[in-house]
């Protein structure tokens, strides 16, 4: 696991164009902001960039790593925000939001635990809420899986990892995401009963997929 103090720029070095993929996920927050969910939130890395960008004001982060909770917690623009430690495939709040975010966390979870989360979002969001997730995606075939591997790993040592670290961080990767495509989870939404499901944005591994209730 990486630090919480090091977590931020790692980001910045590990997620290729990670500016235009966090920028995407905000463009599908609705105008009027409402309340907001955003799960697995880390070291609040995208809650910055939420609250910088946009004039949202009640936002509720939660994570399963006190670490960084507490991290994200002492940061000082994000004063306002509600943070909460706990695990996100047993949270089912009472409480309704008009969106739920998540970023770079469904590919450590099972299939199963993916399918009861959907069922969750899609139970805590208010009619016409939205789901917006971005994360990594297994590619739809092994040609695919095997180029992107090599030009992110082109990426890392670019930034300053050595091959060996790139090739640690990206190998792993096969083992999360198992099976879990970007079609696969179009499909799982739409099994947890969501009305529509749209890909905005698809980059090699990576993937933005917005559902509305
Ligand atoms: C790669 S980090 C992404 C953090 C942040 N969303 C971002 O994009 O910078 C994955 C995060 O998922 C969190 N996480 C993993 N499993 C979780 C769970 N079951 N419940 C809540 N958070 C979880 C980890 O603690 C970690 O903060």
């Amino acid at each position: 696991m990486i630090p919480a103090s090091d977590y931020d720029s790692a980001e910045k070095k590990c997620l290729p164009y990670w500016n235009v993929f966090f920028d995407t996920l905000l463009e599908f927050i609705p105008d009027n902001c409402g309340n907001i969910l955003e799960l697995a939130s880390g070291t609040g890395f995208l809650t910055e960039i939420l609250v910088e960008k946009l004039p949202c004001t009640d936002i509720t982060c939660l994570d399963i790593n006190r670490e960084y909770i507490e991290f994200a917690r002492r940061k000082k623009n994000l004063a306002g925000v509600k943070f909460i430690t706990g695990d996100m495939r047993k949270f089912l709040s009472r409480r309704r939001y008009d969106t739920i975010l998540i970023s770079q966390a469904l590919a450590f979870l099972t299939d199963y635990d993916r399918q009861k989360l959907g069922e969750n979002i899609h139970h805590m969001l208010t009619d016409g809420g939205v789901f917006i997730a971005g994360d990594i995606f297994c590619p739809e075939s092994l040609f695919e899986r095997d180029l992107y591997k090599k030009l992110w790993a082109k990426f890392m040592i670019k930034k300053g990892f050595s091959p060996e670290e790139a090739k640690g961080m990206i190998d792993p990767l096969d083992d999360y995401c198992q099976g879990n495509t970007i079609s696969s989870f179009e499909e799982m939404l739409d099994s947890a009963g969501f009305s529509r499901v749209i890909v905005p944005y698809r980059r090699e591994y990576y993937g933005i997929i917005v559902a509305y209730k």
